[in-house]
């Protein structure tokens, strides 16, 4: 692989490379407020200039500038080498560049910052971009000057609505174009764009427009400065007190890599953002799976319950073994869930499979949607593929109302409380089981029809592994603590298997995950022990 070098570190690159993308996918951070890794380089912020050492045999370009003398009062002429933006320059072999080790960028750089900030309010303690502003962050690193501006700074408009989703502050705004880019590039609705020249510059909304779609998030996301809010986060929290996990978001199948934040003081999810994921998602995330952060919080089961009363587990532990002991392994169904993580569902089919002898699986989780070529995928499940891995004859939803309405199947176990469908033929199919045992996150029809129910951890409350539409085994970090009295989903399992008098070996995660690993998918063939040798 060819390589340049960037203030004396050797720095590999792909041919036609930029070199702040070399150097970026090397872990050094060229300033740069224009640039995203995921957007054409306008280079219009000038930032990112470097010093680039001539060619051999060629003479460094020169530029002639007046400079101010203090001590002469006065300009003076000057020659400085000609700085090229890192965002544009791609990189050559043997190619010498410098940044913070010339004294040419660390004034441009400054100079840049100061310019910037000539009308730019300082209004940090308010600004909901404040503890990740690159604003600030360079300023400190590249500025660090006396302002020496004194007049009144340009004011321009503020709090203006872009959309429902979005809020512009024009004042705040360095004109990096990259939502402008974004939306043209990436959501393929070039509704954004600039008007005015100089200091009067600001970004609009097309006449008759507003911003709206699937993308609209992903403008605040790419935006360096506080120019751009969303509603759904403005305001709600400081950044320095939320904490991160890597998470995987549970929109769809796609499953794009998320920093999904929140704060341990209040045990509260407060946003998802992008993480960057070039097989996956790239840099960017939907605004339906922007929002799913909410999910943590809402429509969840957080008690156990026997029929609708609130339980403990122990005593829900005894109504459903009431409920299963006895019951002939033929007429029982296993239901895994789309919705669940491969650990808990892995659990629940190898409860299902050595102890209670079912050779009825099916597969639960929510219908389809929308779907567009971007990212969003129609399967609104974030593990399909996880459930197809474990049990590849699985049979779906509707198949488990067809039997249950011909009386093959009395009753039911169920990981997820979610149905692909909500209608009144699955409700009165649900309503005819003589047993209905369901461990769930959330709320839904078969959470509501349940005799029985245990309350599971969420993604957030948990680590488990996500398998996406492409196949790929991806794991979402345990955020905050479990919410009212859940438990991960496996664990109940487990519990659920020794209630019912059966030795479920597995009391911690890891656990799980060895032996996921030994079996990672199940042959077509995957035979389950009938009832009568069931290991009691
Ligand atoms: S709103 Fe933000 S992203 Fe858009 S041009 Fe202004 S600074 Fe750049
Ligand atoms: S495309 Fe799917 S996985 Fe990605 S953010 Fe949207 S809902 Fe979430
Ligand atoms: S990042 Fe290169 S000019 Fe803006």
């Amino acid at each position: 692989m060819p390589t340049f070098t960037y203030d004396g570190t050797t720095i590999p690159f792909e041919p036609g490379e930029t070199i702040i993308k070399a150097a970026w996918r090397q872990g050094i951070e060229i300033p740069h407020y224009c640039w995203h890794p995921g957007l054409s380089a306008p280079a219009n912020c000038r930032m990112c200039l470097v010093e680039i050492a001539p060619a051999p045999g060629q003479r460094a370009m020169m530029l002639d500038v007046l400079e101010w003398d203090p001590a002469l009062n006065d300009y003076r002429p000057r020659q400085k080498p000609k700085l090229q933006p890192a965002c544009q320059m791609q990189a050559a072999e043997g190619m010498q560049v410098r940044g913070d080790t010339s004294e040419n960028v660390r004034e441009a750089r400054k100079g840049v910052q100061e310019f910037l900030l000539l009308n730019h309010p300082v209004d940090c303690p308010i600004c909901d971009q404040s503890g990740e502003c690159k604003l600030q962050d360079y300023w400190l690193e590249h500025g660090q000057y006396q302002k020496r501006m004194r007049d009144e700074p340009i004011h321009k408009p503020k709090a203006v609505r872009f959309g429902p989703s979005i809020v512009y502050d024009a004042e705040r705004c360095v004109m990096c174009t990259r939502c402008i880019r974004f939306m043209d590039e990436v959501a393929q609705d070039p509704v954004l764009d600039m008007r005015e020249r100089g200091n009067l510059n600001e970004v609009f909304v097309a006449p008759g427009r507003e911003l709206t779609g699937h993308y609209t998030f992903m403008t605040e996301h790419v935006c360096p400065v506080g120019a751009l809010t969303t509603v759904d986060f403005r305001f709600k929290a400081r950044v320095w007190f939320l904490r991160t996990a890597k998470s995987v978001c549970q929109g769809c199948a796609t499953g794009c890599n998320a920093h999904l934040d929140y704060d341990p003081r209040y045990n509260k999810v407060y946003r998802y953002r992008p993480r960057d994921n070039e097989q996956v998602n790239q840099y960017w995330m939907c605004d339906e799976g922007m929002v799913s952060y909410k999910r943590a919080h809402t429509d969840r089961v957080l008690d156990p319950r026997v029929k609708g009363a609130t339980a403990t587990v122990k005593k829900a532990l005894e109504a459903a073994k009431s409920q299963l002991e006895g019951v002939p392994g033929e007429g029982v169904a296993v239901v895994l869930s789309a919705q669940h993580s491969l650990e808990d569902n892995w659990a629940l089919r190898e409860l299902a499979g050595t102890f209670l002898g079912t050779r009825s699986f099916y597969a639960t989780g929510l219908g389809e949607g929308y779907a567009d070529t971007i990212l969003i995928h129609a399967d609104k499940n974030p593990n399909t593929r996880g459930v197809l891995e474990l049990v590849p004859s699985l049979r779906s939803f509707g198949q488990l109302i067809d039997d249950i309405e011909a009386g093959k199947i009395t009753h039911v176990i169920a990981l997820g409380g979610e149905t692909p469908v909500a209608d009144s033929r699955t409700e009165a199919a649900l309503d005819r089981l003589a047993g209905l045992v369901v461990i769930a996150a959330h709320d839904g029809p078969l959470a509501r029809a349940a005799h029985v129910i245990l309350p599971a951890t969420s993604w957030a409350e948990s680590s488990g592994t996500y398998v996406n539409a492409k196949g790929l085994h991806q794991v979402a970090e345990k955020a905050i603590e479990p919410q009212g009295a859940a438990a991960p989903g496996w664990q109940l399992v487990a519990e659920l298997g020794q209630a019912l008098g059966y030795d479920a070996q597995w009391t911690k995660l890891k656990q799980v995950r060895a032996r996921m690993i030994q079996v990672p998918t199940v042959p077509e063939s995957f035979t389950v022990r009938p009832s009568s040798q069931a290991t009691p």
